[in-house]
């Protein structure tokens, strides 16, 4: 299913892009697939697939804590 129509970016992309790519956050993902930089109706669909995949996905998958502690503190 089409998550981003703008840059169609589907939502196994999306899956695939944090299990395999590493993704964690939304501005990744708009760097790497343009998702929510069209119209941007996509981002609250995106976000919410998002953190569904990163739930599921393996823990090997996941940045270590301290990139994501750096990530959130630089912004
Ligand atoms: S649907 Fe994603 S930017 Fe328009």
């Amino acid at each position: 299913m089409y998550v981003c129509v703008c840059k169609a970016v589907t939502d196994r992309a999306i899956r695939r892009a944090v299990r395999e790519d590493g993704v964690t956050t939304l501005r990744e993902l708009s760097r790497m697939h343009g998702v929510g930089t069209g119209c941007g109706k996509c981002v609250p669909e995106a976000r919410r697939l998002l953190a569904e995949a990163l739930a599921e996905a393996p823990a090997r998958s996941l940045p270590p804590a301290a990139a994501v502690i750096e990530q959130v503190a630089v912004g």
